[in-house]
């Protein structure tokens, strides 16, 4: 056992998660995912719940699985229809690596969630976490389910002081549920514990006086729960400026292109744009240049009508935008589009880019 876990063996293993799970049955939120315990929707809902919040997920979680309600559904689905499902929630590399292992899965495994760690591990954007969470939740399979929310929960109970933000902490934290994990209802011992996260071991001002396991809880007992868990700060992100242009046609239809195939929010569409590396030559020429080099567009960049900050984990993007017309007709093709009002709907776009078409591209 590590060191840092030297707290484990004076618990009380059966009384901890008898009062953890006994308050998860009481207190548990009706959220759509728990409806039932097919493998597909648990994958679907956990692929969300990274990085997104649970009142975020939820609607998109009940139009993705209206539109694609089973494994065979997402894998004959087209690539762009998924996509526009998950439009808004970002990290899209999650969704376009879904969809490869559920073709997977439909392809190798007949169409059924393979149920062991091995299996299901070899999956495209299956992670020990997600792993966890579909083998305990679907199959009953005693697997940790180890994501932030976990750690925290787990560094205030045993008081671990490893930090949460290196990579190698979180054999750790499995090595802890390991070793208090129900192997009567694995499902419900990690879906407790991702629950008390949320609503009461929050990261800062823990519910302590609401907890069901602060009998339980080291850090409750010295105090130290405002401390943990220890998670050194991320680095700020870089800074990159953008100028985009809404470009028009004289028929008020509007170029859009495909981003590349790999990268930051590989195959959505957007507003054609260039990074400003040297702001002393203007966006307008930069704009122009790009436009005219790279798609042989000839067009007149007019007024700067907005600027639009997005942020990301490791970047905010800080875009000017320009209105545009169009001087000669375009070459459509595979990556660049001329449409209108109606068809600009159907294709996904990152949130800066919907909030471009929102609020600069007016109506005719
Ligand atoms: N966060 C991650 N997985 C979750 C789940 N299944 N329910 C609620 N919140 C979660």
């Amino acid at each position: 056992m590590s060191n840092s876990l030297k707290n484990v063996t004076n618990i009380n293993k059966k009384e901890f998660q008898k009062d953890l799970i006994g308050w998860f049955e009481r207190e548990q939120r009706d959220l759509p995912w728990r409806k039932d315990q097919d493998p597909y929707k648990v994958w679907v809902s956990e692929i969300m719940l990274q990085q997104t919040r649970v009142d975020t997920v939820i609607p998109y979680f009940n139009r993705f699985i209206s539109e694609f309600p089973t494994i065979e559904a997402l894998s004959n689905a087209d690539e762009e229809k998924v996509l526009k499902a998950w439009e808004g929630l970002g990290y899209y590399s999650r969704v376009r690596n879904l969809q490869s292992a559920v073709r997977e899965v439909h392809e190798q495994y007949g169409g059924k969630v393979p149920n062991t760690p091995k299996e299901i591990s070899s999956l495209k954007g299956v992670g020990p976490y997600t792993a966890g969470a579909i083998l305990s939740i679907a199959y009953g399979v005693p697997e940790p389910a180890v994501d932030g929310n976990v750690m925290r929960v787990f560094s205030r109970i045993l008081s671990i002081w490893d930090d949460i933000a290196k990579a190698s902490s979180r054999k750790v934290f499995e090595e802890a549920v390991r070793a208090f994990i129900s192997h009567e209802n694995p499902s419900y011992f990690n879906q407790a514990l991702m629950e008390l996260g949320a609503l009461i071991c929050t990261p800062t001002s823990p519910s302590c006086l609401l907890c069901p396991v602060r009998e339980h809880c080291h850090a409750f007992e010295e105090g130290t729960q405002n401390e943990l868990p220890v998670k050194t700060k991320a680095k700020k992100q870089r800074k990159v400026q953008l100028a985009a242009v809404v470009l028009k046609d004289t028929e008020g239809r509007t170029v859009i292109q495909k981003r590349p195939s790999s990268g930051l929010l590989a195959n959505l569409w957007q507003f054609p744009n260039v990074e400003i590396h040297l702001p002393v030559l203007g966006d307008r020429e930069q704009l122009l240049s790009n436009l005219k080099e790279e798609y042989e567009i000839q067009c007149d960049i007019g007024e700067l009508v907005g600027h639009i900050e997005h942020v990301f984990s490791h970047l905010v993007w800080n875009i000017n935008v320009y209105e545009g017309t169009l001087v000669e007709p375009i070459k459509s093709s595979d990556t660049l589009k001329l449409v209108d009002q109606e068809e600009i709907e159907s294709f996904a776009f990152p949130v800066s880019h919907q909030k471009m078409l929102r609020q600069y591209y007016k109506k005719e």
